[in-house]
């Protein structure tokens, strides 16, 4: 299994605090944004990582991560994505990474609990095309939302819905097969001009090839003032929690 990181596009909803920097090196607690995708994929047993990243800032993350072995990686690899045309055609720079390999994807700012180690195993070994993992959420509105058939399989995955039909949003980490790339090359931008990661997951739902898990700890983006407020109080909570007592950092 490899592993890719989406860190491009614009931030732009974290203005101006992305006009001088990549959102995804923009603090989350006491790491940048970037680590905790990294270790996501480090504690899943990932090594091999590719980081996808744009804009003027992408020098940056050399800087940042070196050749990763802080992180007890193999090594990094970097793309550049020129424009932000969407997640889909981020992901479709890591076609030579990946080869034949299966892997593990994840947005950048998305950042996790859980130990998606059992999921990322049950993958490797199996011959589902995609895997999603879900989290129930209260404003499943922002997000893809997941729509159950009666056997509890995946039915379809809708966009932003304005009446959702589950709670169930799908969130920014990902397991697909080197099919997918064949997948993305052949999506339409949609209506707001990006390549769809939604887009990408449905062709498998409808070919029942997409299997899920439901997470059990907390998840949250952070690419907005909101999220990003809220994620670092949950890593501070967290580092508070591990730590058995008392403070974490003075
Ligand atoms: P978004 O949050 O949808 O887009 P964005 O990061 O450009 O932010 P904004 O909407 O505020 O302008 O993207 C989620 C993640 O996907 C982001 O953290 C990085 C990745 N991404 C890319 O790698 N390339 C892209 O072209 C886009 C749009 C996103």
């Amino acid at each position: 299994m490899k592993g890719v990181i989406l860190a491009g596009g614009l931030g732009t909803r974290l203005y101006p605090l992305t006009k001088i920097t990549n959102k995804h090196l923009l603090p989350v607690y006491d790491q940048p944004m970037i680590y905790y995708p990294i270790q996501t994929l480090v504690k899943a047993g990932i090594t091999d990582i590719m980081i996808v990243t744009g804009g003027n800032h992408a020098g940056d993350f050399l800087q940042l991560l070196g050749n990763g072995k802080e992180f007890g990686l193999n090594g990094i690899r970097f793309a550049y994505q020129e424009g932000e045309d969407g997640i889909a055609s981020a992901l479709s720079l890591a076609r030579h990474f990946v080869g034949n390999d299966r892997f593990c994807t994840i947005l950048g700012d998305n950042i996790i609990e859980d130990d998606i180690r059992p999921q990322v195993q049950q993958f490797a070994a199996g011959d589902l095309g995609a895997y999603l993992f879900l989290k129930e959420v209260e404003d499943a509105h922002r997000f893809g939302v997941a729509e159950f058939g009666s056997d509890h399989q995946l039915a379809a995955i809708e966009e932003k819905p304005k009446q959702p039909k589950s709670n169930f949003a799908v969130i920014g980490v990902y397991l697909y097969n080197h099919s997918v790339f064949d997948v993305i090359s052949t999506l339409k931008p949609s209506a707001r001009g990006e390549y769809e990661i939604t887009d990408v997951s449905n062709h498998y739902v409808r070919k029942s090839a997409c299997g899920y898990h439901i997470l059990n700890g907390w998840w949250s983006d952070a690419g907005t003032f909101e999220s990003l407020h809220r994620a670092s109080g949950l890593v501070k909570e967290m580092r508070r929690k591990s730590f058995g007592k008392g403070k974490v950092h003075d």
